[in-house]
């Protein structure tokens, strides 16, 4: 089991290694826009295990696989053992002997940590508390489309140090870019809850506006998390000042371009002028993690391929 290769987050590749997938995510990409048939996973099948809600996750995860040659099969809390408390470890042994790649999106990181422990086959990190390291790199890949390389460029953080951040955080340390954040005072990042080795690639500010100056890329998420709905009235109140408006825009690089992973709440973390504006690339944003999930896949599955 030593041997098989895990996405569990944004760390568990290298430098070197995103370069290889952002270049086969470009190859990959282009072969699906001009129809063109890659079936490099026939006969490989997915398992996807949903503990929480998803449009775009399980919609680019199942297209991916079936346009991979491969197929995808849906598992979620309600209506598989995983919600009658079998042991995660259990679950693991018994479905990567039936399945050649697993992805899942839970609850706290421990989850998905220990099923890796216990699976045969690679698991990739759908989204957790602590991370969602499939969102960034589509994130990153978008930016590299729209703007050229992401080394030494500044990516302005502003709402919640959630999942999405801290994924933005370990990724500033590999790719070599700064990330300002903003939160509203009492969410700020815990740098170990985060996973960062050093402090050198991100900086805290407590005025949004300060955090938005001269970024290329300004990016904010959702006021409360999944699993976090308890706080939501609280979390109104505490964020009301950390919005993505068209002023903060403004002071952000004349080319800035705006990320939002998606969903989105307008009127609450971005106004609308700003989403539907024309600095926002949320579409392509999110049409790419088709794109980088298929190359991760290959990749897990295949090792470096080149054609
Ligand atoms: N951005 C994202 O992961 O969206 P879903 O929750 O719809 O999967
Ligand atoms: N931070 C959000 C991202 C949703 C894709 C959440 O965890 O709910």
């Amino acid at each position: 089991m030593a041997l098989v290769k895990h996405y569990l987050q944004f760390r568990d590749l290298t430098r070197t290694e995103y370069d290889h997938l952002f270049a086969r995510t470009r190859w990959i990409k282009e072969q699906f826009k001009s129809y063109k048939q890659y079936w490099p996973l026939t006969d490989r099948t997915l398992v996807m295990i949903f503990e929480k809600a998803s449009t775009r996750t399980r919609l680019s995860f199942e297209a991916g696989m079936h346009q991979l040659g491969g197929s995808a099969i849906y598992l979620n809390t309600r209506d598989s053992q995983l919600g009658r408390g079998e042991p995660v470890e259990d679950a693991a042994q018994v479905i990567s002997r039936m399945s050649d790649v697993v992805m899942i999106r839970t609850f706290e990181q421990e989850i998905i940590e220990r099923f890796a422990a216990n699976s045969r086959v690679p698991v990739i990190n759908g989204l957790t508390n602590e991370y969602h390291p499939c969102q960034i790199m589509a994130d990153i890949f978008t930016f590299i489309e729209q703007r050229g390389s992401i080394q030494g460029k500044t990516v302005a953080w502003i709402g919640d140090s959630n999942n999405v951040c801290n994924t933005w955080l370990q990724a500033a340390e590999i790719l070599d870019f700064n990330v300002h954040v903003s939160t509203p005072p009492g969410y700020e990042v815990e740098a170990e809850r985060a996973g960062l080795y050093g402090t050198d690639h991100f900086e805290q500010f407590s005025d949004p506006m300060e955090a938005a100056k001269g970024a290329d890329l300004v990016t904010t998420d959702v006021w409360t998390s999944m699993g976090f709905e308890a706080e939501n009235e609280e979390r109104m109140r505490d964020f009301a000042d950390w919005q993505v408006d068209a002023d903060m825009m403004r002071v952000a690089k004349s080319d800035a371009v705006f990320m939002h992973c998606l969903p989105a709440h307008r009127g609450e973390e971005v106004s609308a002028e700003v989403i539907d504006g024309p600095q926002s690339v949320v579409w392509d944003e999110a049409e790419n993690r088709l794109h980088v999930q298929k190359a991760l896949m290959e990749y897990l599955l295949l090792g470096r391929v080149n054609n």
